[in-house]
């Protein structure tokens, strides 16, 4: 089964950008030419989505399907239709998906965090589609995380073995931290998810810091049974704060201009 439907969460209020979000959406911070939301909509097309379903809260809706669909296509993005669904509140990265559910429908889909870029040509929505038997367990993307990084990521239960970086998953927990932290492999922001998360989202009580967590619905498809994790060859970039906007925007204009850009810089 091919996956034609990709939700992007991008409705964050961009706290940690600051004061560039103040009136901009953080979906629509630039990085090099184009802005963030659009990478990840280009690698949901890469994948194959002919839907991009995008959350975003109620003063980003109209820029985004503005930025997406005035005086037709973007070059590339002929093949996918951008949906803006709104968030009226900030409950929660785990509503926020939830709030895409009823365009969904009972369909399996990629999940794509915007704040976080792929770098050019590493992109996994392949490989997680290739450990999902077809669409009928979720497959989360996974990366090895330092100490530092166990309180500001997701962070899984191992159940079995690595086996050509695949491995089943008994559970999630929210940014545990260092003493709490159940394995050192974390959640990265690339999810291809059955419809049966909706369901669990749907009856989710609120987490850590008082939101609806993503992590706390996979950690239930964990406990199911219902659950792998793929580790992906490179890190993703993070343009959610200003230092990852930096790197990001060194590496993907390295890319795109060659790396004489930076010649007698
Ligand atoms: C979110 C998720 C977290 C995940 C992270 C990846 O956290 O809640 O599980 O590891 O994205 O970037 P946030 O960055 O929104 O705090």
């Amino acid at each position: 089964m091919s996956i034609d439907v990709a939700v992007i969460p991008a409705a964050g209020r961009g706290t940690r950008m600051r004061p560039a979000t103040r009136v901009v959406p953080k979906a629509l911070i630039t990085v090099v030419d184009r802005p963030a939301i659009q990478y990840a909509v280009e690698e949901a097309a890469r994948a194959g989505a002919k839907e991009a379903i995008v959350i975003v809260d109620l003063d980003a809706g109209h820029l985004v399907a503005q930025h997406f669909n005035l005086g037709g296509a973007l070059p590339g993005l002929e093949g996918i239709h951008v949906r803006p669904v709104v968030q009226e509140e900030p409950l929660g990265l785990g509503h926020a998906v939830g709030e895409a559910a009823h365009m969904v429908g009972d369909r399996p889909f990629y999940c794509l965090l915007s704040d976080n870029i792929v770098r050019p040509g590493f992109d996994v929505l392949p490989q997680l589609a290739a450990g999902s038997d077809d669409g009928t367990v979720s497959v989360v993307c996974l990366r090895r995380l330092h100490d530092a990084m166990l309180s500001r990521y997701g962070v899984v239960i191992p159940a079995s073995d690595v086996e050509q970086d695949l491995l089943d998953l008994a559970g999630a927990v929210e940014k545990p931290g260092v003493a709490e932290a159940p394995s050192r492999l974390g959640l990265v922001g690339r999810y291809l998810f059955t419809p049966e998360i909706l369901a669990i989202l749907d009856k989710l009580p609120p987490g850590f810091g008082g939101e609806i967590q993503l992590t706390d619905a996979i950690n239930q498809l964990g406990q199911a049974g219902r659950l792998r994790g793929h580790i992906a060859d490179e890190d993703l970039l993070d343009v959610g704060t200003p230092e990852g906007l930096l790197q990001a925007s060194v590496c993907l204009g390295r890319h795109r201009f060659g790396p004489q850009v930076f010649d007698g810089f």
